[in-house]
């Protein structure tokens, strides 16, 4: 034991499953919210791009990567909500720690995605406190069903992300590794975090759910490449 304790504690990560009374679990989620839509959680691992050297890109491809590089960081800052609102209601503590755990590797993909958009000149979307507050009730509400559900939702997101991704890999202005770079690590987590959510014992989602879920997506993506 060392002879003094420090004048501050470490905050614990994020991801830290916790036994709290209900005032301190909803004071966790505020400043969970107000991390994801106005600061800058940090990463735990490097960003993928590394220093591989950014290339010149014309102001139009500029803004065409900008813009979905914006739509890959409202896409995070969706599954941090989803994931958040998911765990507080998830009934086994297997469950919750399951999507702690997701969650702690989307706030990489957060982090990477701001990284870039800095790096573009661009900025996060303006609506993002909404993308956040309408994804984590989109996670309560998944949640409530049981954990069946709740990982059946996660295995549909992240398959929906997965195809989405490969989009945008296909769609970057050609020049534009470091973008690549970070989307490409992307893509291989969501694909993992979906098998993993399947191995944990998901429901396959019924109709018209999966629908009605790539409908939001888009129109999300619509609105995330411009604002
Ligand atoms: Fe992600
Ligand atoms: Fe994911």
């Amino acid at each position: 034991m060392p002879d003094t304790l420090p004048a501050v504690l470490p905050a614990p990560p994020r991801s830290a499953p916790r036994r709290l009374n209900p005032l301190d679990r909803v004071l966790v989620e505020a400043q969970r919210a107000l991390e994801t839509v106005l600061g800058q959680p940090p990463a735990s691992r490097p960003n993928p791009a590394g220093d591989t050297a950014d290339a010149a890109l014309s102001p139009g491809e500029r803004r065409h990567a900008a813009g979905l590089m914006r739509i890959n960081h409202v896409g995070e800052v969706c599954a941090q909500g989803l994931y958040f609102g998911q765990a507080a209601v998830a009934r086994e503590e297997s469950t919750r720690a399951h999507l702690l755990e997701a969650a702690q590797e989307e706030t990489d993909h957060l982090a990477w995605c701001a990284d870039r958009l800095r790096e573009l000149d661009s900025r996060p979307s303006v609506f993002n406190p909404f993308w956040y507050g309408g994804s984590y009730a989109l996670g309560l509400l998944a949640g409530l069903r049981g954990d069946g559900w709740n990982l059946g939702f996660v295995v549909e997101t992240e398959r929906q992300v997965e195809a989405h991704l490969d989009e945008h890999l296909q769609d970057l202005p050609a020049a534009d590794r470091r973008s690549r770079e970070i989307l490409a690590q992307m893509k291989t987590d969501e694909a993992r975090h979906a098998l993993e959510a399947e191995m944990a014992g998901a429901r396959i989602l019924p109709p018209p759910i999966p629908t009605l879920m790539a409908v939001a997506s888009k129109l999300m993506k619509t609105v995330a490449y411009r604002l």
